[in-house]
């Protein structure tokens, strides 16, 4: 059993990771929680059951005798992609769903909530599950980043263009003066070394040989971007993976998402509605193509992930997810765990970029420099952006 002092924080953390799901929600109107208007894209309110549905999955379930199921039939709604627990719900049909509602998975997470409150405070409270506790937390992390961008995509698609929130946000500008920061080749060490919570593919620390090469110290800025869109980006071929040209043509792609041209300006929807494009912020919701193409225009390139993670002490970073070179692989010595939790990472190793660093999504306290995050090439949806290297 876990000491009663470690346990109080316990629950705290628990709560405070909880209830910040809910306040990303506070601003929707009930219909915002229930579209599905792309696959990658859930519905707020299956983020909401997912999240609770890992809890009573993985650790009320089978480490607390006297649990009793909020809903038997919930598994099937809220099992994401887990084999191991069975069946479910196709991903492309989260949407359909008008069961159970809004107020039935509130009343599910308030259920799970004050039975984990008893759990984490009981004796059956190992620190065996104590890391199962943390991964689940951190899980909830990640769909607090989703529920973000889930619903700027899901209010940026309504041609009404409404506003999540009213906060008068501006961005901070500092990416006046990038410059090229040099480093020498030679041996660095690779992954997670630290005691605290880290994913498994963030594990098996590792040296890698690196050549000379330069990375930016500014992320690229909408003002770069648009220079890249009017020379011709959009129109060459010759910046382009073929896949990447197969893209733009099949999509007819032409700027960032969430950019439209409005009465010969770009705007751009923001959380804070529509807005015009910002010319010094950091470029924003780029997929890996483009952010590929783009470097190719400048006559660089993309970063690799060990470049990233070697350099990363040297600038600063945190306010978009960047798009690495490197292909999302196993680290040496990787091993997927026991159980339905080694279905987390590991089978998703292929035909994946990584990306590095956070974004202004990110929740705080759920970054750090050995994070992968790994998208398919063609997704914009989430907050990224471009590093350069050379
Ligand atoms: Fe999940």
């Amino acid at each position: 059993m876990i000491p009663h002092t470690i346990t109080a924080d316990l629950v705290k953390k628990y709560t405070d990771i909880r209830q910040y799901s809910e306040k990303i929600c506070a601003p929707l109107e009930i219909e915002d929680y229930v579209v599905q208007p792309i696959v990658d894209v859930s519905p707020p309110k299956w983020h909401l059951g997912h999240t609770t549905w890992f809890f009573e999955t993985f650790i009320l379930i089978p480490n607390f005798p006297d649990y009793k199921v909020f809903d038997a039939q919930y598994n099937f709604v809220f099992n994401s992609y887990y084999e191991t627990i069975g069946t479910r719900v196709i991903r492309t049909d989260r949407g359909n769903l008008s069961r159970p509602s809004v107020s039935d998975i509130y009343r599910y997470r308030k259920y799970v909530d004050q039975q984990m409150e008893i759990f984490l405070q009981s004796e059956f409270m190992t620190e065996t599950v104590e890391s199962l506790l943390e991964l689940g937390l951190n899980h909830e992390q990640q769909h607090q980043e989703l529920l973000i961008t889930d619903i700027k995509y899901i209010l940026g698609h309504n041609p009404l263009f409404p506003a999540y929130i009213n906060d008068g946000k501006t961005e901070k500008h500092n990416f006046e003066d990038r410059k090229m920061i040099e480093f020498s080749e030679g041996i660095y060490e690779i992954g997670f070394m630290d005691n605290g919570f880290c994913f498994d593919n963030e594990l098996g620390r590792h040296k890698v040989y690196l050549n000379d090469f330069e990375i930016a110290s500014q992320l690229v800025t909408n003002k770069e971007y648009l220079e890249f869109m009017e020379d011709g980006g959009y129109q060459n071929f010759k910046y382009w993976h073929a896949e990447g040209w197969d893209w733009v043509k099949q999509n007819a792609a032409k700027s960032p998402l969430y950019w439209h041209m409005i009465d010969g300006k770009w705007m751009n929807y923001t959380l804070n509605g529509l807005q015009e494009v910002d010319l010094h912020a950091a470029a924003c919701h780029i997929n890996f193509y483009e952010a590929s193409a783009f470097a190719s225009w400048k006559g660089m390139r993309l970063p690799t992930e060990e470049e990233w993670e070697a350099a990363s002490e040297h600038f600063e970073w945190g306010s978009r997810w960047e798009w690495t070179n490197s292909a999302y692989l196993p680290y040496p010595g990787f091993k997927k765990e026991a159980g339905a939790v080694g279905e987390y990472n590991g089978k998703f190793m292929v035909n994946q970029m990584v990306l590095r660093g956070a974004s202004e999504a990110t929740p705080n306290g759920h970054s750090r420099n050995t994070y992968r995050n790994f998208f398919q090439t063609n997704l914009k949806w989430q907050f990224t952006g471009i590093r350069l290297a050379q």
